[in-house]
């Protein structure tokens, strides 16, 4: 699991957000993505949604709802490599699943999950404007589209060669 530990210069950057963004309960949404962005692991920490809540006197009951509403944002550590899995209409109708199963497969997880050495988080996408290349994935940002079965073993083993 995590050994995140909130000590005192995450502290102040924390406090630096919440500064620009007027303590306002308005940017929570804001407010929560700049900081999951600066913790490693890419996550929110419970201790992270408390101190936020309280600082800008929120419920907590409210932050976590903000957090488990959005995709972007997780209560649990992520891996340093994202795959996003589009399963919005086009990619529906071209099948995300025949693409879906061999990744699961070769990353041993399920949508959701993080891969054991914390180097894979997969998780499923809204349409990222690639329909025209669909069924695609995205991964840090990098799109890959015209996927078939025998394309996602070489696109896995080249973040691996990149990250390892
Ligand atoms: S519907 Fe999948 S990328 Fe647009």
């Amino acid at each position: 699991m995590s050994d995140f530990i909130f000590n005192e210069e995450l502290m102040l950057k924390i406090d630096s957000i919440l500064e620009e963004n007027d303590y306002s309960e308005l940017k929570l949404l804001s407010i929560l993505l700049q900081v999951q962005e600066i913790i490693p692991g890419n996550f929110i920490p419970e201790v992270i949604t408390k101190y936020i809540s309280k600082k800008i006197s929120v419920p907590l009951s409210k932050t976590y709802e903000v957090i488990t509403f959005f995709e972007a944002l997780s209560t649990e550590p992520k891996g340093k490599i994202i795959i996003q899995v589009c399963k919005s209409p086009v990619c529906t109708v071209k099948k995300f699943e025949t693409i879906l199963e061999p990744l699961q497969n070769e990353l041993g997880i399920s949508v959701g999950e993080t891969t054991e050495d914390g180097l894979f988080t997969l998780q499923y996408s809204s349409c990222f404007g690639a329909c025209d290349i669909s069924p695609a994935i995205r991964i840090n940002n990098e799109v890959h589209g015209n996927l078939t079965k025998d394309k996602i073993k070489d696109i896995i083993n080249s973040y691996r060669r990149k990250f390892q």
